[in-house]
């Protein structure tokens, strides 16, 4: 667990233990030394860094490239996706990704944001509403996954009619089924269909939504995205802002129905959310690791000196549980000050969609503690599993009762 070997052989290899208990692995790791050398989730080597200090400042420094290319022959092998797709801001260095992230800055703005707050505020409403009856209900599918596709959907402009399809292409991608080994490679050709249909569509016929915007925008350059830039961010957004948010969604509803106290005091001052929403994601968040980073030259990490083109995986749970950061880390506190914690990451990468997942994580849970006032799980703690992932952290299911 603990090595720092410099070889590739023998290296321990924490997934398992880490999928079944991350906090408990990544604290003995950060205890145990600032850096170590393991076996990483796709069984290559890579370095891993656990302590605050060292994950904020590698994921602010510019000699960790995310662009795959800068990988060592032979080391990392992660998701292949097409090229059509690959074009994505977490794929990519300065000065490309300045220039994209700065467009897409100017299409994302803060008030087509703020303008979503109605429509997911209606479709968490509907999505309780048609539960209510149940009296019971598992809280993963029936609420924190239908919402975020829904809100993606608007967002970027998905026809209603298309929508089922949409959603069945991203589970595909997100939990992938072990009994149909295909299914998400067709999954991705489909979409990719499907936002060149999109794209085509949006091109005749602009609407008031993100797509139409990302193909309109122009710097003062005149500059413009690509093809491919364009739908590598819309499939980027897709997956970025799916994924995370369902997770986030069900791991904030467990952390509240575990801590009974808490969740009395949120009920009892629903204003204290948005601020709880930053402890949730402190506390469970759903990236447990960022994006890896490869080094452009060899980089000292933590009294470690990471050759370059070794993949460096940061660990943003095992840095938000850092008692030198946050003390009592293992403890769920509403009233904590979690100014710099990076569930949402930190530096040229943080999280685009940060102010869109905030939102929706705070109306998802405002509206189910309103709708539901005798909230409670409909299972022993010990009975929920996890979904088996090293990345990221959620529910397979959160069987509740109301
Ligand atoms: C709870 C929900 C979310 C969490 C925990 C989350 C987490 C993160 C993190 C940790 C990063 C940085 C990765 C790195 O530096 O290695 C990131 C980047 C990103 N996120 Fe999110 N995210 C969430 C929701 C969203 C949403 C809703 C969207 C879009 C609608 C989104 C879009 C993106 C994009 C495009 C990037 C890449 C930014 C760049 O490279 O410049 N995310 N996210």
């Amino acid at each position: 667990m603990t090595t720092t070997a410099s070889d590739s052989t023998d290296l321990d290899d924490p997934t398992s233990e880490i999928m079944a208990d991350p906090y408990g692995v990544y604290a003995r790791l950060r205890e145990a030394g600032p850096v170590h050398r393991i076996a990483g989730p796709d069984g290559r080597p890579a370095w891993i860094v656990t302590r605050y200090e060292d994950v904020r400042r590698a994921l602010a420094d510019p000699r960790l490239s995310l662009d795959k290319r800068r990988a060592l022959p032979g080391g990392y092998q992660g998701f292949a996706l097409p090229p059509a797709l690959d074009a994505n801001l977490l794929n990519m260095d300065p000065p490309d990704h300045t220039r994209i992230r700065r467009l897409v800055t100017r299409a994302f703005t803060a008030g087509r944001i703020e303008r979503l707050r109605g429509p997911v505020r209606r479709t968490a409403v509907a999505l309780l509403d048609e539960i209510a009856p149940h009296g019971r209900a598992d809280l993963v599918a029936a609420y924190a996954a239908p919402l975020p596709i829904a809100v993606i959907c608007e967002l970027l402009g998905v026809p209603a009619r298309d929508r089922p399809d949409f959603r069945d292409w991203t589970d595909a991608l997100v939990a992938p089924d072990p009994a149909r080994p295909g299914r998400a490679k067709e999954a991705v050709g489909s979409m990719l269909r499907f936002f060149g249909r999109l794209l085509t569509h949006k091109r005749a016929e602009p609407g008031d939504d993100l797509l139409s915007a990302l193909i309109a925008v122009r710097d003062e350059g005149d500059d413009r995205l690509s093809e491919d830039e364009l739908m590598s961010l819309a499939f980027l957004i897709l997956f970025a802002g799916y994924e995370n948010t369902v997770q986030l969604i069900g791991n904030a509803a467990l952390a509240l129905l575990s801590h009974p106290e808490q969740l009395a005091t949120l009920r009892a001052e629903p204003s204290r959310i948005p601020a709880a929403v930053e402890e949730l994601a402190r506390y469970d968040g759903p990236a447990l690791l960022a994006i890896r980073r490869f080094p452009v030259e060899d980089v000292l990490i933590g009294g470690a000196t990471v050759p370059a083109g070794e993949t460096v995986l940061l660990s943003l749970a095992a840095a938000d549980r850092d008692p030198h950061r946050f003390p009592e880390p293992d403890r769920l506190d509403l009233d904590r000050d979690t100014a710099g914690h990076l569930a949402l990451g930190h530096g040229i990468h943080y999280c685009l969609g940060a102010p869109l997942a905030r939102l929706e994580t705070e109306i998802a849970l405002a509206v189910l503690l309103e709708r539901f006032p005798s909230l409670a799980l409909d299972v022993p703690l010990s009975d929920l599993r996890r979904r088996p992932s090293t990345r990221a952290r959620g529910l397979l299911a959160l069987p509740v009762r109301y």
